[in-house]
């Protein structure tokens, strides 16, 4: 909650279709200051397309997405970067001809001109995700899981209030998963909201308070994630009808 009460992200009834396809349907949600929220639900389930709709790289069909009490439905990306939400894209797509720095510092461009300090930001940032030492280094070549922090990085680098990551655990190993769920708390601590799409359940208990499901673009569930993983729709949608019975 924002001072006045106010939930930093209220999402209300959007959805989104695809030709024949509702991808997502009726979706509302709030999200409070310093909340770090997990969006869960199958493959194809519209976690994705959601994200796309906050940051606006979609426009909503219907509905409205009010950022700290303003609606931002229907506003343009960079519009939505300035005003303090970035987000991680599923599959990152860093300029890999860049150092790691220099791909930190694109991002500073949305709130300073300073060049300088747009630099020293970088290399804060590249401590922060304990990249220090390769600053210098050309993009290509980073392993998966560094590219993989470099991208929360880069959005790190608008000096975000909400933070839309997606699939930042995916594919990396169980020291390196650890390593990120330290790494999202520390965000979160620098004062960040963040809304998180992760299947790995073992990082949605470790750092969400409160989880979010969707199935086939509409929200099945919202809670605790240890109440949540018991509920019969959420088994359904995961394990389908027959495991859920059994349960
Ligand atoms: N640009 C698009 N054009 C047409 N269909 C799309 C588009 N983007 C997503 N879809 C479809 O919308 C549905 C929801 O997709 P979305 O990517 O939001 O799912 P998701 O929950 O993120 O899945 P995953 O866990 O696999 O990333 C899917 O059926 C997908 O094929
Ligand atoms: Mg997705």
């Amino acid at each position: 909650m924002s001072g006045d009460g106010t939930p930093l992200l209220q999402v209300r009834g959007i959805s989104k279709r695809f030709g024949g396809l509702q991808a997502v349907h009726d979706l509302s949600f709030d999200l409070g200051q310093g909340e770090i929220l997990a969006l869960l639900g199958p493959n194809g389930a519209g976690k994705t397309t959601a994200f796309n709709m906050i940051a606006g790289y979609f426009r909503t069909d219907q509905g409205r997405i009010l950022f700290e009490g303003r609606d931002i439905a229907g506003r343009k990306p960079w519009d939505i970067c300035r005003i303090g939400i970035a987000r991680t894209f599923q599959l990152s797509k860093p300029f890999s001809d860049l150092t790691v720095a220099e791909n930190l510092m694109v991002g500073g461009f949305v709130r300073r001109s300073e060049i300088d300090e747009i630099r020293a930001k970088a290399l804060e940032i590249a401590d922060f995700l304990g990249m220090g030492h390769q600053a210098a280094t050309e993009v290509q070549h980073l392993t998966a899981f560094d590219r993989r922090k470099l991208e929360l990085g880069r959005a790190l680098s608008t000096e975000p209030k909400l933070l839309l990551m997606d699939e930042v655990v995916a594919g990396a190993t169980p020291s390196e998963a650890q390593e990120m769920v330290e790494l999202v708390r520390r965000i979160r601590d620098r004062g960040v909201t963040i809304l998180i799409v992760e299947h790995v359940m073992k990082v949605i208990m470790a750092l969400s308070e409160r989880v979010i499901v969707m199935e086939s673009g509409r929200l099945i569930a919202n809670g605790k994630p240890k109440d949540v993983v018991r509920q019969p729709e959420v088994l359904k949608a995961y394990f389908g009808e027959g495991y859920a019975a059994r349960a």
